[in-house]
């Protein structure tokens, strides 16, 4: 193998840099050594990436890697291992592990595991509060000291607004940019909710979780954002109403980014009419015109990032009767090509404001120095490459040890060929290299 790798003829979409061109990149020594029309191979291996795209590898805000506790759903090597082919170099791993990650040791573990596997980069979240259990602060000096950026207890919300006060008004004290992201669903009006609350709720028999929890608890968080002067994330809006009050912050000066999942911007709680529990997810698939407000969110810039909440479950848990069936859908081996196929394709949003969702913006807001471009020469070469017509059937098994995936058994167009972390390939031909 040779120590420099040419990506020849490729079209270069850059958001960080506005670059879109088809051009060779040249890569050597964990960086991008240059950029420009006709460059000499002079022994480099050649990638033939004429007809594909190039773009900074992606970035998701929002995974659950399962590791440290529920190793039989996902490892921190198999959740990187399906982000790698999905074509992410960096992943933000979820708090509510087990033991929770709310100490700097956990974190530590967890950095290690994912450079031993040496697939992706993981930024660990820490827990807002101790156990997520909602009592008490964690130890979030310890864990921003340990690198930590992003607090969360994400499968629930931080769950008052002194809690939250606390934690925005610690996190405003730290010189760097320290976030709450919050997961928006008002605990009392969710209570046994299985999905959307609306006519298709009341016809399948099951109990609801209505966009009202996520409305509530948005405009609480802007509130308390606004009074602290902190800096809030709101993990996948889901609810019109909800974006549009994001859109009313932002316009008011308040310090909110929010992210939307491919699963929202595809489908719709009519897809639960079969009880399939792989569109059972917290929150829940909402109504058409929700569907629309967050596309529309996306397009113009209130949505900032696309995040997949890649939340693996074990198949006989997954498979029980629906009421008993945890919440979630994995999302990283799709969500690049769900996107094209769900909101570019249809012309919903560009493909520049795609990619940017997916690779500046949520790297801005996690502060992964490195990722998310600029393709520059000298920055570090994490990039993906991608052939945006190949259509393809989404099927089992996964490279996630998980299989509860909404997108199971649906054609999608756009598929990842290779991902470079730092010049090295992680996947090559559309399989992990390791
Ligand atoms: O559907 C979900 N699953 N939503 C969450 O917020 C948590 C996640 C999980 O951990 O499985
Ligand atoms: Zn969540």
């Amino acid at each position: 193998m040779s120590d420099q790798i040419l990506i020849r003829g490729a079209r270069v979409m850059d958001p960080a840099s506005g670059r879109d061109e088809t051009t060779d990149v040249l890569v050597g020594r964990g960086v991008i050594a240059e950029i420009g029309r006709g460059l000499a191979d002079d022994g480099a291996e050649v990638l033939d990436a004429a007809g594909l795209i190039v773009a900074p590898g992606l970035v998701d805000l929002h995974t659950h890697l399962r590791e440290p506790g529920e190793e039989h759903k996902e490892t921190i090597a198999t959740g990187t291992r399906a982000a790698a082919v999905g074509g992410y170099t960096a992943v933000s791993s979820m708090a509510n592990t087990d033991p929770v990650t709310d100490h700097a040791a956990i974190v530590a573990e967890i950095r290690e595991k994912a450079a031993q596997a040496g697939l992706a980069d993981v930024f660990p979240v820490g827990a807002v509060t101790k156990g997520l259990e909602g009592e008490s602060l964690a130890e979030m000096g310890e864990m921003v000291a340990a690198g930590v950026r992003v607090f969360s207890d994400d499968g629930r919300a931080v769950p008052t607004a002194r809690m939250l006060r606390n934690a925005l008004t610690y996190a405003r004290a730290f010189p760097i940019g320290v976030v709450i992201a919050d997961h928006c669903e008002e605990p009392s009006l969710v209570e046994r909710g299985q999905m959307h609350e609306g006519v298709n709720s009341y016809s399948l028999g099951l109990a609801g979780r209505p966009a009202e929890a996520e409305e509530i608890m948005v405009a609480r968080d802007i509130a308390v954002a606004r009074l602290t002067g902190g800096r809030i994330h709101i993990c996948h809006l889901s609810a019109a109403r909800a974006v549009a009050l994001v859109g009313e912050a932002k316009a008011d000066g308040v310090r909110i980014t929010a992210e939307v999942t491919p699963h929202h911007l595809t489908f719709t709680d009519e897809d639960l009419l079969t009880y399939d529990s792989n569109f059972k997810m917290h929150p829940p698939l909402r109504s058409a015109d929700d569907r629309a407000a967050l596309a529309a969110g996306l397009a113009d810039g209130t949505i900032d990032a696309i995040a997949t909440d890649h939340a693996p479950h074990a198949v006989e848990e997954k498979e029980s009767e629906f009421d008993l069936s945890p919440p979630g859908t994995i999302g990283l081996e799709t969500a690049l090509a769900a996107v094209l196929t769900h909101a570019v394709a249809p012309g919903h949003v560009t493909l520049m404001r795609a990619l940017e969702a997916m690779t500046s913006a949520p790297a801005r807001i996690l502060g992964a120095e490195g990722h998310g471009g600029p393709i520059e020469a000298g920055r570090p070469a994490n990039l993906v490459v991608f052939d945006p017509n190949e259509e393809w059937l989404v099927e089992a098994p996964f490279v996630s040890k998980a299989r509860n995936c909404a997108f199971l058994g649906k054609r999608l167009t756009g598929r990842v060929r290779y991902t470079m972390l730092r010049g090295d390939l992680t996947v090559a031909d559309g399989k992990a290299t390791r």
